[in-house]
């Protein structure tokens, strides 16, 4: 009997096993048919100095807001590409792209030759130009009278090329600051006699800190600059998709409203491609 009675257990236990795995093989397909998981849309993330008014700044609420944050929102909507902005310090922005860690950048970054080597630019953007700021009791008249004085640049900018090109590569009066806010606080309590940076940025300060009391000087031995929206150097596919966003703004629009909503009139001519 007790080897009866152990075959007999030895069946039931495997009958009970049996019934068991059955009914955990059917759970799965009983379970409610999910929709495909669709595959995550990928998110672009899009590196940004948001310390330049009025084309990238942050907000009361901490938004990163301004006229390349709407160009570039714009031009992914019609790329139909998803985009994230994030708050990116100027001097590791480059390196930032080419590590991996941000897939675009738009900065009111200029397109210059050395930067081509290693990345790629859109098409360009925008205009714009080098403008001198100094207190309005200065003398200064053109670029060339900052030749003795204290200049303030943001670091690697191309206003610090051009600044350290006039006074020289070892000048000590070349005062280089992480920010250009932080370079326009220092001409405001007297620690530099000027500014040098782009027209847009420096205008928009002088109009919006009258307190500051400042103005500006412009001088035509300044090249004239383009901003461009930075991919990884080959990736095409991207730079694709923001190149052809770009002319479909400039075509339908979007892009005079969003630059008249910023500068009071819409852009002469687009810049030539170069
Ligand atoms: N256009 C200048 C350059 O490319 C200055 C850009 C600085 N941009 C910024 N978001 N801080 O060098």
């Amino acid at each position: 009997t007790s080897l009866n009675t152990r075959r007999f257990l030895k069946v039931a236990g495997l009958i009970a096993a049996g019934l068991w795995l059955a009914a955990c093989s059917k759970q799965e397909p009983a379970a409610p048919a999910a929709a495909p998981a669709a595959a995550p849309a990928k998110v672009y993330v899009v590196g940004t100095d948001a310390a330049y008014a009025p084309f990238e700044s942050q907000n009361e609420r901490g938004e990163i807001v301004g006229f390349d944050i709407e160009v570039v929102s714009a031009i992914a909507a019609k790329a139909g590409i998803e985009v994230r902005f994030v708050n990116t310090p100027w001097e590791g922005i480059f390196n930032s792209l080419a590590q991996g860690d941000r897939d675009l950048l738009v900065s009111a970054i200029t397109i210059t030759e050395e930067r081509r080597q290693s990345m790629d630019f859109t098409a360009p953007y925008f205009d714009a130009v080098q403008l001198i700021a100094v207190r309005q009791n200065s003398p200064v008249t053109k670029f060339e009278d900052l030749k003795t004085l204290k200049v303030g640049v943001q670091t690697g900018t191309t206003g610090d090329e051009v600044v350290t090109q006039l006074l020289g590569k070892d000048n000590t009066n070349v005062r280089r600051f992480e920010s250009t806010p932080l370079a326009l606080k220092e001409l405001e309590s007297g620690g530099v006699d000027a500014v040098v940076a782009d027209n847009g940025v420096v205008n928009h300060y002088v109009a919006n800190n009258s307190t500051a009391a400042f103005k500006t000087v412009s001088d035509t031995s300044f090249e004239p600059e383009q901003y461009g929206i930075a991919v990884r150097k080959g990736n095409t596919e991207l730079l694709d998709k923001l190149n052809q966003g770009l002319a479909a703004i400039r075509a339908d629009g979007t892009y005079d409203a969003i630059y008249t909503k910023y500068f009071g009139a819409p852009a002469a001519a687009p810049a030539a491609s170069n």
